[in-house]
């Protein structure tokens, strides 16, 4: 099996259930609180040490009470959190989170130790991850981190699928580096922003693969994803039909599903597959993580026939 590493964020969670978010200037009465691991790159390392697949994760978090909790989170899903660094005088990540009845959620970042992942931390970081093959990023360390990473990584030859989440631009050489990239509607609108506001999926789509993006998979919630490369056209992955609680980390949970599949070596389609049905799985429970998935529970909603494919 081919060796996975995320390079990307750690944050701590602190998440409001509320029946419906508040107009500005309104004050509402919740219906819990809680503090529970987050952060979108953690999220993709925990959902692929939750299948039980062996990963690596490359971050930061400060020296405060969210840190060490973080870090024996880490240790109980099954993260190797040897490039971990825990950073002095410096606080953890945080997302402030409202989720609404729908289970639909509105996220404040505040980087704090995300933001301490420069590039001489990456310079000290890549190196140890010389023998790992796939890559996941995000978009919540410092953008210019994550798109030097994209160049050296795929100057090595290394597997690179990029979640550009937070919705953000990507410099065009940075795309064209890039294997694997998964946006949502919004985030496809803001990586190719000359198409100006009008242009629809498709010619969105055509132009990322225009540019030499190697496959462009269009997450689409509850509907699945839209697979899309040079040679195939665009496909349609149906998603699964499931009980919505809360779909924070739903998009985390697919890539680290997907990666799974190509690190398995399951075709392109088949590797959707198994995003969609871990992203499936997640939001049938509370907090960003709470219903990741483990490999069993994936084999119940895939079916049997997949246990060899799935098999680790
Ligand atoms: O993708 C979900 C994540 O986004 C949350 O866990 C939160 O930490 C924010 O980073």
């Amino acid at each position: 099996m081919k060796k996975l590493a995320v390079i990307g964020s750690i944050n701590m969670d602190v998440v409001t259930s509320v029946e419906r978010f508040p107009q500005p200037g309104e004050t509402l009465t919740g219906t819990s609180f809680s503090t529970i691991p987050g952060g979108k790159g953690a999220n993709q390392a925990v959902a692929l040490g939750r299948l039980g697949v062996p990963v690596r994760m490359a971050g930061s978090v400060g020296d405060d009470a969210f840190g060490e909790s973080y870090l024996r989170n880490f240790r109980e899903n099954g993260v190797d959190t040897a490039l971990v660094r825990v950073c002095k005088g410096q606080t953890t990540g945080t997302a402030s989170i409202e989720v609404n009845a729908e289970g639909e959620n509105h996220i404040i970042v505040v980087p704090a130790a995300n933001g301490e992942c420069d590039m001489q931390w990456l310079e000290e970081t890549l190196p140890a991850l010389a023998n790992c093959d796939i890559f996941l990023l995000q978009h919540e360390i410092p953008l210019p981190v994550v798109f030097e990473a994209i160049r050296r990584l795929h100057a090595l030859g290394k597997t690179v699928i990029l979640d550009p989440a937070p919705a953000a631009a990507v410099p065009e050489d940075v795309l064209s580096m890039i294997d694997y990239i998964t946006p949502n509607e919004s985030e496809l609108r803001a990586i190719t922003p000359t198409l100006g506001a009008d242009a629809d999926v498709q010619a969105r789509v055509s132009y990322l693969l225009g540019l030499g993006v190697g496959c462009v998979i269009n997450k689409s919630g509850g509907d699945g994803a839209y697979v899309a490369t040079r040679a195939g056209g665009i496909k349609h992955v149906p998603g699964f039909k499931v009980k919505v609680v809360d779909t924070t980390a739903a998009g985390d949970t697919f890539n680290a599903g997907f990666a799974a599949g190509l690190a398995l070596g399951l075709p392109l389609e088949e590797s959707v597959m198994v995003g969609n049905a871990a992203a499936g799985l997640s939001v049938t429970a509370f907090g960003a993580q709470g219903g990741m998935p483990r490999r069993e529970q994936l084999l119940t909603l895939l079916g049997e026939e997949w246990r060899e494919k799935l098999a680790l």
